[in-house]
């Protein structure tokens, strides 16, 4: 609707994870490094967790868009699957018939393909979305499929994405064994202010925006400070207020647009009451009504250690701590640009053992 009148050729901000408008900020680099350092593994499991929103499918996705076509991904999302159903559905996904089978067939036939994908070079992932949702005997079903090997080499590898709950999850006493087949996990973070606005800035310009600035300093402040940075959060606040500004007609949205569509849409998507709030989340809504924003007061949090001690000199250490993370992260980087060399060297010389072999017969 808004479109035509902001010059773009597209709607910016949509909710549907689409890997063309990902957006590679600090964490969703870092998790995109791990997966793909997980999946030059070829084995065991890979974990990304993350907040309601943060982008967790949006990173599967712009994975699976770039993968090698000698693996073959499967994507599910988990409603709450039983050990039986997981496997049904896993089947399914590689297009193995299951109709009327049994759960033994089933796996002798995954088991089969899988093979059969192993001597042709290839191998399976399987994308395992809203993990949090599977009961602790359908994550320990899993870890039975991830089994399948031959010649000592696994067959399937597997990429477990879900909300927070996933973690305790995990860690209860009895997944010892899963834990154990975890080459990579990692936890996506909610985007900083200077990348919610450079997201909202990139999103932009994909959509086709070519004119100067069209939210004020102040407007993406009040933005960060409703959505906290939540990727989801941001989206749907952003369609609410170029919406708002194609019908007031508005060139420039600032701090007044913001406020008024912060007003509007926290009636409509149901934000809690601050009297009843549990959380800062909530604090935060209602500062940016009544108006009181005060852009430094994130980065004046004060930083404690475990054992209740403050950090004196916070931003020193944040900043060196800043500094190795970057270095593990190029670090990382160098290791998967390494593996996926070595890989590549492996598959020549694998088909050429291949063809030699085939000569041999002839
Ligand atoms: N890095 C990113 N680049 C571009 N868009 C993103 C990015 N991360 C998230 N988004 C956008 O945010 C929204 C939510 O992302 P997504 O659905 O991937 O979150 P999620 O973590 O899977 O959420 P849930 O916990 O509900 O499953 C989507 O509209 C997506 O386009
Ligand atoms: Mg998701």
């Amino acid at each position: 609707m808004y479109e035509s009148y902001y010059g773009l050729n597209s709607k910016p901000f949509q909710l549907t994870p689409d890997p063309a408008f990902f957006f590679a900020s600090k964490w969703h680099k870092r998790a995109m490094s791990y997966l793909q350092y997980g999946l030059s593994q070829a084995e065991g499991f890979i974990v990304i967790t993350g907040d309601i929103g943060t982008g967790k499918t949006t990173i599967a996705n712009s994975l699976l868009a770039d993968i090698e076509d000698d693996i073959v991904a499967a994507q599910i999302v988990t409603p709450k699957l039983s050990p039986d159903e997981l496997v049904k559905m896993v089947a399914a996904k590689f297009e193995i018939d299951v109709a009327g089978k049994t759960k033994a067939d089933i796996l002798k036939d995954l088991e089969g393909y899988l093979f059969a994908l192993s001597a042709q070079g290839r191998r399976a992932l399987l994308l395992v979305d809203e993990a949090q949702n599977l009961p602790l005997e359908t994550i320990e079903e899993l870890r039975m499929l991830s089994n399948f090997q031959q010649a000592g080499k696994p067959l399937l590898q597997s990429f477990l994405l879900g909300q927070e709950e996933l973690q305790p999850i995990l860690r209860a006493p009895n997944m010892e064994q899963f834990r154990q087949r975890i080459v990579a996990s990692c936890h996506l973070a909610p985007l900083t202010p200077e990348e919610t606005q450079k997201y909202i800035e990139y999103r932009l310009h994909h959509a086709g925006w070519n004119r100067t600035q069209l939210f004020s300093e102040k407007a993406y402040e009040l933005v960060f400070k409703f959505t906290r940075g939540i990727p989801r959060k941001i989206n749907t606040l952003l369609d609410r207020i170029l919406l708002f500004g194609f019908l007031e007609e508005l060139e420039v949205l600032d701090e007044s647009a913001v406020k008024s569509v912060i007003g509007e849409v926290k009636e409509e998507l149901f934000v809690p009451d601050n009297s009843t709030a549990q959380n800062t989340e909530k604090d935060v809504v209602s500062e940016n009504v009544t108006g009181s924003l005060d852009a430094e007061d994130i980065s004046r949090s004060r930083l404690i250690t475990p054992n209740g001690n403050e950090v004196q000199d916070a931003e020193y250490y944040k900043a060196m701590l800043g500094e190795l993370v970057d270095a593990l992260d190029d670090a990382i980087k160098h290791k998967i640009k390494l593996t996926q060399y070595i890989d590549k060297l492996l598959k020549k010389k694998y088909r050429a053992y291949v063809r030699l072999k085939e000569d041999d017969k002839e």
